[in-house]
């Protein structure tokens, strides 16, 4: 995915696009351009790298326009060149287009257009030239984006900032846009966290929508559908909410919010969760979807359903596909996603179009958070940090509330919750703090980390893996403790090292685990509220009984967080990575 956002007004554009662009960098950031209008032209200015460098290079803060669109790219569609970078002029330097998608018949269309000149190896260039060929014999900018809208497949949504007229015209099929109606403009982004400073009231696009971005009006027509109502919504966080807060990364900032997050949420009225429960009490079989870490509080959530007798099955939104013969009309769909934007998740709806449908989102106005029948907010405020830690929590915090709202026993599983977050004043202590930086010290020059646990533990497990692969780059797995001992036990000598987590039911079985795999060298650091001889290294969680997950996530989020401050990465920025996957 990519980044974009755009402003027509009255006042300098610069300025805003410039503190807009580095808030979305989340959403890429191999390389950055902008095109802006001066007098009776279009500058354009791009590189490969850090967004805040190519604006220090070409010192953009001295420049000034009232109209123009910033992109950060993460690369899908040719290399990390500066010619790749966006926003892509055509032939006569007209027009120039920032995109965010997939043009998937690119090849074909390029091949259609003769006599054009390509400068870059990109399915975005082709948008430009296709419009510079449309808009041949006199048609206006808007009848050649329309044109070329119908002929391009795939999700593509762009920007194109015109020479000769005083507009912007944005176009959405897929991945997200939104208006901002500001005092002295207009602002068109991304994501509403790049603007929320100049103005809180918001339009989101819906695919097909195309808006034409005057200086003080917009109009917004529908190209698939004639049904939509535009309402101005007001955005549910303010500028404070999307900045580092003091913190030094975004990742500590959103891991430190956890516990007022949870202290929110224990005071809501749970009314969408009284209205879930009995759908799913009905339902046939329940399916949890997610990606990544929203799939491993799916499965947190599965478990915690079959365990109140319901018939609960996690599936990865790419494999929801292989379930089409066996769904059955009355099956419960949940859909658990930060961005509301995830690519695998979104492909998938069409085979579960008739079923009910329960979105668990983060993202106010996301796709996947229209196209369900009950919406539960996460309401954490903007997740930036590309590895997720408030999202996962509060959304397994959420089914497990579900699950016992389903069983009837939602009241103690709310005083359970509430007896957590007092316990949660203990849980980041200057002592645990410590241990866990000691911890990192050990292991952040490993190449290689288990993970084990069991049951609930193991699928934690899992999700602190993914965790300090992400940010630390060690390569970590996470296995079943119960099932190490049928094989991976082999890969097990003395420079091994495990993280452990052991809590509930299985605690014993698995410390019957840990210790053999201690017999055979390795060095365990366990996560648990209370010690045992095993562990080499104790980090103290708080008991926390049915939520002793979030105890859990919260440590393993700071041990991954510490482990790549030790080795100085890049930890909101991981490489490779951006923060939604909006390709297949
Ligand atoms: O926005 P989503 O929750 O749908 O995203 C799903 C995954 O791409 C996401 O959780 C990813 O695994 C994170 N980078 C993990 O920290």
């Amino acid at each position: 995915m990519c980044g974009i956002i755009g402003y027509n007004g009255t006042d300098d554009a610069i300025p805003y696009l410039v503190e807009g662009i580095k808030n979305l960098e989340y959403r890429g950031y191999d390389s950055f351009g902008c095109a802006f209008d001066k007098g009776n032209s279009i500058v354009i200015k791009k590189d490969i790298g850090r967004v805040e460098d190519v604006i220090n290079k070409y010192k953009l803060q001295n420049l000034h326009s009232n109209r123009g669109v910033f992109h950060t790219r993460w690369a899908t569609t040719g290399s990390v060149t500066v010619e790749n970078a966006h926003p892509i002029m055509d032939c006569t330097g007209r027009i120039a287009v920032a995109h965010n998608g997939i043009i998937e018949n690119w090849t074909e269309l390029k091949d259609s257009l003769h006599g054009h000149k390509f400068v870059s190896n990109t399915d975005t260039e082709v948008l430009s030239h296709l419009i510079e060929e449309n808009m041949k014999g006199g048609n206006t900018v808007v009848d050649a984006v329309k044109t070329v809208f119908k002929k391009i497949k795939g999700s593509s949504s762009f920007v194109v900032l015109n020479r000769d007229s005083n507009e912007l015209v944005a176009i959405k099929k897929g991945s997200p846009l939104v208006l901002g109606l500001a005092k002295n403009g207009i602002f068109i982004s991304s994501d509403v966290p790049s603007f929320v400073k100049h103005t809180n009231r918001v339009i989101y696009l819906f695919d097909g929508d195309m808006a034409i971005i005057g200086k003080k009006h917009y109009k917004i027509s529908n190209l698939i559908s004639k049904k939509i109502k535009h309402n101005v919504s007001i955005a549910n966080f303010s500028a404070k909410d999307a900045d580092k807060g003091g913190y030094e990364h975004f990742m500590l900032k959103e891991i430190m919010e956890q516990p007022g997050l949870l202290k929110k949420l224990e005071m809501s009225d749970f009314g969408e969760i009284l209205k879930i429960a009995p759908l799913l009490k009905t339902a046939s079989g329940v399916y949890l979807v997610g990606a990544g870490t929203s799939f491993h509080a799916a499965r947190l959530g599965a478990r915690m359903f079959r365990e109140n007798g319901i018939n609960a099955i996690p599936v990865q939104g790419q494999d929801l596909i292989t379930y089409k013969n066996v769904i059955l009309p009355n099956d419960v769909f949940i859909i658990i996603s930060q961005s509301g934007e995830t690519a695998d998740i979104i492909t998938a709806l069409p085979i579960i179009k008739a079923n009910r449908k329960i979105g668990i989102i983060n993202v106010e106005g996301s796709t996947l958070s229209r196209a369900v029948d009950i919406l539960v907010s996460l309401n954490t405020g903007p997740e930036k940090s590309v590895a997720s830690t408030k999202a996962f929590t509060l959304s397994a915090v959420y089914l497990t509330l579900i699950a016992a709202a389903t069983a009837g026993t939602l009241e103690n599983a709310i005083s359970d919750l509430k007896l957590m977050n007092i316990n949660m004043y203990n849980l980041l202590v200057p002592s645990v703090l410590a241990v866990i930086r000691s911890a990192a010290e050990k292991i952040n020059r490993l190449d290689s980390i288990f993970f084990l646990g069991r049951d609930y533990n193991y699928i934690v497990a899992v999700e602190a893996a993914l965790k300090m692969k992400e940010v630390a780059y060690i390569h970590a797995e996470a296995i079943d403790a119960a099932t190490f001992k049928h094989g991976p036990i082999a890969l097990v000598s003395d420079k091994t090292y495990a993280i452990a987590f052991v809590s509930g039911a299985i605690e014993k079985e698995t410390l019957n685990n840990l210790q053999e795999v201690k017999a055979r060298g390795c060095k365990i650091i366990g996560i648990a509220n209370k010690p045992q001889d095993v562990f080499d290294i104790f980090i103290r969680t708080q008991d926390a009984g049915r939520f002793d997950f979030v105890m859990q996530a919260i440590i393993a989020q700071l041990l991954a967080y510490e482990t790549a401050r030790k080795k100085g990465l890049d930890i909101d920025h991981p490489k490779n990575l951006a923060k939604s996957v909006t390709t297949l």
